[in-house]
């Protein structure tokens, strides 16, 4: 296994990217609904909230860090070829679906540090105070928080489609499409 790209195979950096951002994206919502619903009635109840409030903001911006690495180090990468076996239409979906991908990757943390800003709170990347984006609005604030919301479930439907699709290709197709993001080495290597 490489480090870069090849044109049949994703590298390791690239698989590395794809499935460390996997976890964290899946951590992200998880604590993202769960911290949403907690009580705040009590100063113990309000600390323990805001402290993951904290933390979901911290690896919110960390991921938009990734992202942006991840989108750079593609782009001087080959991108591996789909199997002959697949149709115009296919690829032309499987592209789709990796473009909206990175969209929502992007579009997520950026809604909430926007959110944040608008709604007047401060958002610090594991304590180191970041600029606010904008000054405080609530509408504004409002408005994001359910841009948020509505790109979190997106992301849910997309992320199904795409893992849906992967699994069809491993299991039904029964190509390589799978192996080529694997993090485990081939039997011949
Ligand atoms: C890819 C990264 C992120 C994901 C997947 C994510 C996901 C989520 C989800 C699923 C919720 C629960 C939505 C709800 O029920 O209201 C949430 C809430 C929240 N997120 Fe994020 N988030 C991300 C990044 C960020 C960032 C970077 C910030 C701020 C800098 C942030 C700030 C917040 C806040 C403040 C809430 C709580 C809203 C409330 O309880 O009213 N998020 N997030
Ligand atoms: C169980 C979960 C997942 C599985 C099984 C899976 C599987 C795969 C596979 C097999 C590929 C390679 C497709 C090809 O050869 O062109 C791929 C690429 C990709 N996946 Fe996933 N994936 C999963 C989760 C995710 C998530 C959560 C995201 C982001 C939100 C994501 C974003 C991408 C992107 C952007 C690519 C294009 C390659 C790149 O630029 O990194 N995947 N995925």
């Amino acid at each position: 296994m490489t480090a870069k790209n090849t044109d049949t195979s994703y590298g390791n950096v690239a698989k590395v990217f794809h499935w460390g951002m996997f976890l964290l994206l899946v951590g992200m919502v998880i604590v993202g609904i769960y911290m949403h619903k907690l009580p705040s009635d009590t100063p113990e109840q309000m600390q323990y909230k805001m402290g993951l409030y904290n933390d979901h903001k911290s690896f919110g911006i960390l991921i938009l860090i990734l992202v942006v690495l991840r989108l750079g180090w593609r782009m001087v990468n080959a991108v591996p070829k789909m199997p002959d076996t697949m149709s115009n239409l296919e690829n032309l979906s499987a592209h789709a679906m990796h473009v909206l991908l990175y969209v929502i990757m992007f579009a997520q943390p950026l809604f909430g540090w926007l959110m944040s800003s608008y709604g007047g709170h401060t958002v610090k990347f594991f304590g180191l105070e970041l600029p606010a984006l904008a000054d405080k609005d609530k509408a504004m604030g409002g408005f994001f928080h359910e841009a948020h919301e509505v790109t979190a479930m997106l992301l849910i439907v997309a992320f199904v489609i795409h893992a849906g699709a992967a699994l069809f290709h491993h299991y039904v197709r029964k190509d390589d499409v799978m192996e080529r993001m694997s993090l485990r080495p081939k039997k011949s290597e």
